[in-house]
């Protein structure tokens, strides 16, 4: 060990760095209660109730949801003290202000309260994590309840609102092969709603979406129906074996969503998306936007938070499959370097504004 005096100084105890830490920690642990209570809120729909802005007491507050009074005056006294709700002490009411409603409910653009269940979502799998870091074999998608549920709400709020102003536009050609009639797939597609999107907007295209799980299509299928829709298909499928089984040359556009660092073979699923692709076909691809460098991620708006998902989900689903376990944080050096070993002559990335977490690929043979 160096014990040089520049050496010394840099390992001597810093007491104003315990302090400020202190802070940060003690200020994360109300955040993190104010987040579960917002998830609550958002699951319950009493933050949904809240959205006119009028002032209520917890009593009308109760009745009108059918819910037990004394659990929403404890929520509401949370979110008081958290700065959510604002309370007039004279009148007992609560309100929630417009400024807050149109970041908690379903009012404004985005809808932040979806992000905050998955502290829970990810909370309840915590012992299996736990084993995981002993034996290292990831833990099976079986284990995470809602999840489908609560990505589909995600992706509702980064996919959906920005599919046909922002995203298909990226390959410009796009929107107009589409209306005229071009075969679509979506792989690692969870309950299908961009597919639904694009199948209500292009009845001349015919959609297709493949995944693993046969609760998240069973759920699509069911939606489709109930919608009417006739040019979407939903199928179960292990991808992990895409680039034998794929169809060679039959997709005009090939999408995924968030869809390839938990994937287990992301390569051969890549290799698959290659192969069925049509000569003039185009891949779009939304991944997660990050170096794949710690070091260099310490700026990452989200870092610590996709860390946590990486471990508690996306590198452990992976894992549980017998996969490659990339991570949340893979990066773009990887994916690039990915898409170039699978075949992919053009590659462009993009970032959009409505998306701090994701970057926008697109791809050509
Ligand atoms: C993060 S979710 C994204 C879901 C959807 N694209 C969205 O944006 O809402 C990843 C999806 O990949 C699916 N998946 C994971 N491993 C898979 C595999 N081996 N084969 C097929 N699908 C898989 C999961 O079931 C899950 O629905």
């Amino acid at each position: 060990m160096s014990t040089t005096p520049l050496a010394q100084a840099t390992r001597a105890f810093n007491q104003n760095r315990q302090a400020e830490f202190e802070n940060r920690f003690v200020n994360a642990l109300n955040e993190a209660g104010m987040l579960q209570l917002v998830s609550l809120g958002h699951r319950s729909g009493l933050l949904k109730r809240m959205a006119d802005g009028e002032p209520i007491t917890t009593g009308e507050l109760a009745r009108s949801s059918e819910m037990s009074e004394r659990y929403v005056r404890e929520w509401l006294g949370g979110l008081t003290v958290s700065g959510v709700v604002e309370h007039d002490a004279e009148s007992m009411t609560y309100r929630l202000p417009p400024e807050h409603a149109l970041l908690l409910t379903d009012d404004g653009d985005a809808n932040l309260a979806v992000f905050s269940q998955y502290l829970a979502l990810m909370g309840q799998v915590e012992n299996d994590v736990l084993d995981a870091f002993r034996h290292g074999k990831g833990v099976p998608y079986e284990k995470y309840r809602r999840f489908h549920e609560v990505m589909a709400e995600d992706s509702g709020q980064t996919v959906l609102p920005a599919l046909f102003d922002a995203i298909l536009p990226l390959a410009p050609e796009l929107t107009e092969r589409l209306e005229s009639g071009i075969r679509v797939l979506d792989l690692g597609c969870g309950r299908g709603l961009a597919l639904m999107k694009m199948a209500e907007r292009f009845p001349a295209s015919r959609f297709e979406g493949f995944d693993l799980s046969p609760e998240a299509v069973d759920w699509a299928r069911g939606q489709a129906a109930q919608r009417g829709l006739s040019n979407v298909a939903f199928e179960v499928r292990d991808l992990s074996d895409f680039d034998e089984t794929a169809d060679a040359g039959a997709f005009d556009l090939v999408t995924t969503f968030d869809a390839i660092h938990d994937q287990a073979k992301p390569l051969n699923l890549l290799t698959g998306i290659r192969r069925t692709l049509k000569p003039n076909g185009v891949y779009l691809a939304q991944d997660i936007h990050a170096s794949g460098h710690h070091h260099h991620d310490r700026g990452h708006p989200l870092g610590p938070l996709l860390y946590s998902v990486s471990i508690m989900h996306c590198m452990s689903v992976s894992l549980a499959q017998g996969g490659e376990g990339l991570g949340t944080m893979w990066g773009r050096e990887r994916a690039r370097d990915y898409f170039t070993r699978t075949g992919f002559s053009s590659i462009e990335v993009h970032q959009l504004p409505h998306d701090i977490q994701n970057d926008y690929w697109v791809l050509r043979p």
